[in-house]
């Protein structure tokens, strides 16, 4: 874990931080330990929404945008995709200048294959192997092309690293747009719209007057402005469990997050079914698509009056709840 490692690097005198000026935390979530840094000289970068509400409640300075200048040091929490790494190594290096950069990670996020290809392009001051993970220090990056770029995807979606189904369109959002009713109607919100992929067939469908994008990763979101350029559509960068609308919906779509590490976690689309619910008018539709395995049907029931089985693949169900409880939020 990255408070284990750090905390003995920090004790060992693996490395040393600079006396002044501020230290970059780039990707930590709430779930990372930073007490073995100064807080007061810490600046945490995050992109997801849930994690900056957090992470400000816990008192640290964030930003939501990677700075070009200024830091003394940098401290990266590796994230899996192996591309967005890459631009926050590039990032990283970019932000401290001649300074150290720290890069840590569990070795199931691919830590082995970063480190084997952060020796041939930096000069590596130190490894410490712990719990699972690695962390690696290292100065004067040469990298330009680690720098993150976009990728287009069929139908000219553009998406960046580290964005969900960022190198293909998702099986599950193809398999929902198949059994999308052709009659969607009125004010609709489409719930960790991503990049916009089910938002903009939605929008296909004539009678919307009204679409909201409501996702918690800024950068899918930033995608999603470039790929659903429609005056309907206004973009909410914000936790679908707080969100709080102006005027309940006619219609809510989601293809729902279902894990929040690595692991698998039904509840967190479980949150967005009730989340949904409370979003909706008394005589509203949500329409969700999910992988077969995953146990919805019993918390759509409990948060709708009607429970619809709209068909799929054999990869994934499309589910509808009509008539939310008014249990919701
Ligand atoms: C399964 S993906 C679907 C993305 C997109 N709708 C599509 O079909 O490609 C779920 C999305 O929910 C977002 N997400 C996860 N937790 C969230 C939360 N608490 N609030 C808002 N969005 C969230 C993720 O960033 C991700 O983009």
């Amino acid at each position: 874990m990255l408070h284990t490692r750090l905390n003995i690097a920090l004790e060992d005198g693996l490395f040393t931080l600079p006396d002044s000026g501020q230290i970059l935390v780039i990707g930590a979530t709430c779930d990372h330990n930073l007490s073995a840094l100064p807080k007061d000289r810490v600046v945490v970068y995050s992109r997801f929404a849930p994690d900056v509400t957090k992470l400000c409640a816990d008192g640290y300075d964030v930003i939501h945008d990677l700075p070009d200048t200024g830091f003394a040091a940098a401290l990266i929490c590796a994230p899996r995709a192996k591309a967005l790494a890459h631009d926050w190594v590039f990032s990283a290096q970019k932000a401290v200048g001649d300074g150290l950069v720290i890069l840590d990670g569990q070795k199931t996020d691919g830590m082995d294959s970063l480190l084997k290809s952060l020796k041939k392009k930096a000069q590596i001051g130190g490894i410490l192997s712990k719990a699972h993970g690695k962390m690696v220090w290292f100065t004067k990056l040469d990298a330009p092309d680690w720098a993150a770029s976009d990728t287009e995807l069929p139908g000219g979606f553009i998406t960046r690293p580290g964005v969900f189904s960022a190198e293909k369109i998702d099986k599950g959002s193809e398999a929902l747009v198949a059994v999308m009713p052709d009659e969607i109607n009125g004010r609709v919100a489409d719930l960790g719209a991503g990049w916009g992929y089910l938002s903009r067939h939605i929008l296909d469908r004539g009678g919307v007057t009204a679409l909201d994008l409501i996702e918690a990763d800024r950068v899918a979101l930033d995608c999603a402005r470039v790929n659903v350029a429609d005056p309907r559509a206004r973009f909410f960068w914000e936790d679908v469990t707080r969100f709080k609308p102006d005027t309940p919906y006619d219609v809510v779509i989601s293809n729902p997050p279902f894990h929040t590490s690595r692991a698998g976690d039904p509840d967190i689309g479980r949150s967005f079914i009730q989340a949904a619910a409370g979003l909706l008018k008394p005589s509203g539709r949500f329409v969700m698509v999910a992988n077969r395995h995953l146990p919805y049907e019993d918390t759509l029931a409990k948060h709708f009056r009607v429970v619809e089985d709209l068909g799929g693949t054999p990869g994934f169900k499309i589910l509808a709840g009509l008539k939310p409880h008014r249990t919701g939020r």
